[in-house]
C-alpha cells in the first residue's frame, strides 16, 4: 500500500503541516485550579506526540474566560501567566517537531460546570454570566463580549508562541450551541430559526480573532457536521453552508466533527473493526465540496485504507484523538508498516479520568507524571 498521500506535507493558511495526520483536540486533565498547565505531564503529552511524527497538533480545549470553563482540571488562556506557562511547554516540544501547534479555544456555555476561583466584586469577569448559562440567557452585550474575549485569548495564544488557534464550534459548547436551532431558541438578532442570526456570534468571533492575530497565524475551526438531534439540529447541508461562510471570514482549516451532550456518544463512537472507521466522513465530504479551504475529518480513523479513501474524496487532513492517547507514535508506526492498526480499542476509558493527566488507563491504570 502506498502511503504517500498520507505523508505528504500540506500548506494550510500561512503554515505547513508536515503530513496529513492531525492531532484532534484532546483534554489533557493537567491544569491547576487557576487553569495553569502543569509542565511535567504537558511536556510528556506533547513531547510524545512531537516525537511520534504527527503533522499538526491541536491542544485540548482551553477556556477563554473563567465562566466558560468546562472542568476543574482544564487549561486556560485568560492572562499573561497562562501565556508564559504555555510558552515554556511549547519551547520544550518544538525541539522535537516542525509540526504547527494550535491552541483550541473554547467557551463552554450551558456545558460549563466549573467556575474556578470566585471573582471579586466589580471584577471584569462579571461581564459574562455564570458558568452553565445557555446562549438563550446571554444579554446581547454579553455575546459581543464573548467575541472580544475569544480575540483576547487568541492574542495571548499568539504571544505564547502558538502557530494559530482552533475555535471550538462543535460538541454543544457555546459557539456550537449558538449555531444549532436545536439549542439556540433566541428571538432576537442572535438566533432563532434564521441561520444568519444563529451564525452572527461565530462569524463575529472569527472576525475579532483574525484581527487580533493578523495574517501570520492560522485560524481554524472545529465544526459540527451533524448535531445528531433531528429535526432542528445541524445537518451536513447546513454545516457546509456555515463552513463556506467561515472560510469567507478568514478561517483556513475546518475540522468536521459531530454530536452534543444530549445526543449520546456521537463524537467518540465505538470502533470495533474496519467497517466502523471514518464514521463522520460523509459530513466532512459535504463540507469539502462547499469550500476551498483545508478540511479535516475526525472520528474513528484507525488504519490506512479509510484514511486514503477520505483523502481521495477531497479531505485534506485526517484528525486523530484516541489512537494518539494510547499510541502517540501511531504516525511513525503507520509509516513503517502500512498495515498497522491503531492499538486503541475505542473503549473511552480515557474520558473523564478521575486522577492524573491524560493517558490510556488500559496501559497505565495509575497516574504516570
Ligand atoms: C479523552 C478525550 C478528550 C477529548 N477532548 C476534546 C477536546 O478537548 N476538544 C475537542 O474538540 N474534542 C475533544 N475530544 C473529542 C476528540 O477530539 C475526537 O473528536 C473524538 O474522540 C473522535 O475522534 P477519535 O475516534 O480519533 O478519537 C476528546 C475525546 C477524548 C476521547
Ligand atoms: S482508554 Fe480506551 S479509548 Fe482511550 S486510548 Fe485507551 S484504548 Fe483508546
Amino acid at each position: 500500500m502506498n502511503l504517500e498521500a498520507i505523508f505528504r506535507a500540506l500548506r494550510v493558511g500561512p503554515l505547513t503541516a508536515t503530513n496529513r495526520l492531525m492531532r484532534s483536540a484532546t483534554h489533557e486533565s493537567a491544569a491547576d485550579i487557576d487553569g495553569m498547565p502543569h509542565p511535567v505531564p504537558m511536556k510528556r503529552i506533547y513531547g510524545d506526540l512531537a516525537r511520534g511524527g504527527i503533522g499538526l497538533i491541536v491542544t485540548g480545549h482551553t477556556f477563554i474566560h473563567p465562566h466558560g470553563r468546562a472542568s476543574r482540571n482544564q487549561c486556560g488562556m485568560t492572562g499573561t501567566a497562562h501565556a508564559r506557562a504555555w510558552a515554556e511547554i511549547l519551547a520544550a516540544v518544538r525541539a522535537d517537531t516542525h509540526a504547527p501547534i494550535l491552541c483550541q479555544l473554547t467557551y463552554a456555555g450551558r456545558q460549563g460546570f466549573f467556575a474556578g476561583p470566585t471573582p471579586a466584586p466589580n471584577d471584569k469577569r462579571q461581564k459574562l454570566p455564570p458558568p452553565g448559562t445557555s446562549v438563550n440567557d446571554f444579554a446581547p452585550r454579553q455575546l459581543e463580549h464573548v467575541a472580544t474575549t475569544f480575540a483576547e485569548a487568541a492574542a495571548l495564544a499568539a504571544e505564547a508562541g502558538f502557530d494559530g488557534v482552533q475555535l471550538h464550534m462543535a460538541h454543544g459548547y457555546l459557539l456550537s450551541e449558538c449555531l444549532s436551532a436545536h439549542t439556540n431558541r433566541r428571538d432576537d438578532d442572535w438566533g432563532g430559526p434564521d441561520r444568519a442570526r444563529r451564525r452572527r456570534l461565530p462569524l463575529s468571533t472569527v472576525d475579532a480573532v483574525r484581527a487580533a492575530v493578523g495574517p501570520d497565524r492560522l485560524v481554524a475551526v472545529k465544526l459540527n457536521g451533524s448535531d445528531y438531534l433531528p429535526p432542528l439540529g445541524v445537518e451536513p447541508e447546513e454545516a457546509a453552508e456555515t463552513a463556506a461562510l467561515l472560510a469567507e471570514h478568514g478561517v483556513e482549516l475546518i475540522e468536521v466533527s459531530a454530536g452534543m451532550a444530549e445526543a449520546g456518544m456521537k463524537t467518540a463512537q465505538p470502533v470495533q473493526g474496519p467497517d466502523d472507521e471514518a464514521y463522520l466522513l460523509p459530513a466532512a465530504v459535504e463540507v469539502a465540496k462547499r469550500t476551498t479551504v483545508a478540511v479535516a475529518s475526525v472520528g474513528g480513523y484507525r488504519s490506512a485504507t479509510p484514511m486514503l479513501n477520505a483523502l481521495s474524496e477531497g479531505i485534506d487532513m485526517i484528525a486523530l484523538c484516541r489512537p494518539l492517547v494510547r499510541e502517540p507514535e501511531f504516525p511513525r508506526n503507520l509509516q513503517h508498516n502500512a498495515v498497522h492498526t491503531a492499538r486503541c480499542v475505542s473503549c473511552n476509558k480515557c474520558f473523564g479520568l478521575v486522577r492524573g493527566a491524560l493517558r490510556c488507563p488500559l496501559d497505565h491504570p495509575e497516574p504516570i507524571e
